[in-house]
């Protein structure tokens, strides 16, 4: 049976976040202007000129990547993906100098759940790649190589199973990213168990900030960074910008490369989102501090120093030493957002745990009176611990782990 024929994708886009967060992910793709954006599965469909998914990537706290969708068609066999990427002008995309790596994801069919026949990624890869080399060959005689560390090209599949039985859809994308939006510049390779800092700006985001702010149980300063960047409306990729770095891997793309409108607009933005952030840190040069971070492991302290100090925020964060069941409020109204341990990452003992939130809880109904305190949390009978009345719970995935956010009022 012959393979249907690859229908082309000119102004689509996935946006990926970490499952939670798409609302918010979709509130910061309509600001920027796409014509039409939906809620997907950890993550948001888009549809608008290509220039607004590259101001996205500059501006986004929530996204973790964002994919150009290129082609859509529809397999009925393993081999029908080898015709399939033999049918598609790759040399409108990258030369045959240029590496390349391929990554296929499956998922159930949205409606009916129905899970794809095929189950091996990596063999589906494999054979859409050999169509793309054989392409190769025949326009250039040459082929591109594989690189799966650092390619010039990213190329994603996605396979879903249709309504009709037989057949799955396939989307080809470019990643635009290369390494995940979420790494801004800041972190160190040593913090142990830190938030994403994609997860961290949504739970800044989610909270009523009334200041100061308090972190009881800081690590590497994650929650506080990126709360104040929000606060202050420091792009994301500032830091990028800051250091003239041009990490994006759509840049080594012909799309990008062949098209001077784009090529002039996204020099633009960056100067924009560039002038923008450094009119901000110079305000926040002059404030004094209104972030505070403890932490009671003396390496932690050191680290998040350290990377508040690389975010350009030292001025307004502040990280001591001290254990959580210490810290006295400093005025009489205030927030405290902490990520608690899990015990599951940190292997700590789980009584130690029990003791710790119930503690935590107690100091926290006998000390901060008139604050609001919210706890993110996984592993419900650890947050039973915490004798006190929730009143409002948010979901959030940390990777594989569904977790809440949960506000206390502390009267
Ligand atoms: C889950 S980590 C926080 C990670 C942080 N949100 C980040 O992104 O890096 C929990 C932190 O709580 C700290 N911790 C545990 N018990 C503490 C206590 N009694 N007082 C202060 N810090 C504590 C640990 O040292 C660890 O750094």
């Amino acid at each position: 049976m012959k393979a249907h024929q690859p229908y082309q994708l000119k102004e689509h886009y996935f946006v990926s976040c970490p499952k939670g967060l798409e609302n918010l992910l979709l509130q910061e793709a309509q600001e920027v202007g796409f014509r039409h954006c939906e809620i997907a599965n950890s993550g948001v469909i888009c549809t608008g000129y290509n220039e607004k998914a590259l101001e996205l990537l500059l501006r986004t706290r929530f996204a973790s990547r964002i994919f150009k969708q290129i082609y859509q068609f529809t397999i009925s066999k393993e081999k029908d993906l080898y015709f399939l990427a033999r049918n598609i002008k790759w040399k409108t995309y990258f030369t045959p100098e240029q590496s390349f790596k391929i990554k296929t994801t499956l998922s159930p069919c949205p409606e009916t759940k129905r899970r794809s026949p095929y189950t091996n990624p990596l063999i589906l890869s494999q054979i859409f790649k050999d169509g793309l080399v054989d392409r190769f060959r025949d326009d250039f005689n040459e082929r591109p190589s594989v690189e799966k560390i650092s390619p010039d090209i990213s190329i994603h599949l996605h396979v879903t199973p249709t309504l009709n039985e037989k057949t799955d859809t396939v989307i080809v994308s470019l990643d635009l990213c290369g390494e995940p939006l979420s790494n801004r510049g800041y972190r160190h390779p040593q913090a142990a168990a830190p938030l994403r800092e994609n997860l961290a700006a949504a739970l800044g985001q989610s909270i009523e900030l009334q200041k100061p702010l308090y972190d009881l149980m800081c690590g590497s300063a994650t929650l506080l960074i990126e709360t104040a960047l929000a606060e202050h409306n420091i792009p994301a990729s500032y830091l990028h910008l800051l250091h003239q770095q041009d990490p994006w891997i759509f840049k080594n793309t012909l799309w990008f490369k062949k098209d001077p409108y784009l090529i002039d607009n996204f020099k633009k933005l960056k100067a924009k989102y560039r002038q923008q952030a450094q009119q901000k840190l110079a305000q926040i040069d002059q404030q004094s501090p209104s972030y505070f971070g403890f932490d009671q492991d003396p390496k932690a302290v050191a680290l998040a120093q350290e990377q508040v100090q690389i975010a350009g925020l030292q001025s307004i964060i502040r990280i001591s030493q001290q254990d959580a069941l210490k810290v006295r409020p400093q005025s009489q109204n205030g927030t405290i957002l902490s990520n608690l341990p899990y015990g599951v990452r940190l292997e700590q003992e789980s009584e130690d745990l029990e003791q710790l939130y119930y503690q935590l809880g107690e100091h926290l109904k006998a000390m901060f009176k008139g604050w609001n305190a919210y706890l993110f949390m996984e592993q419900a009978p650890l947050m039973k611990k915490i004798e006190l009345k929730g009143d409002r719970k948010l979901i959030f995935y940390n990777g594989q782990l569904e977790c809440r956010l949960i506000r206390y009022r502390l009267f």
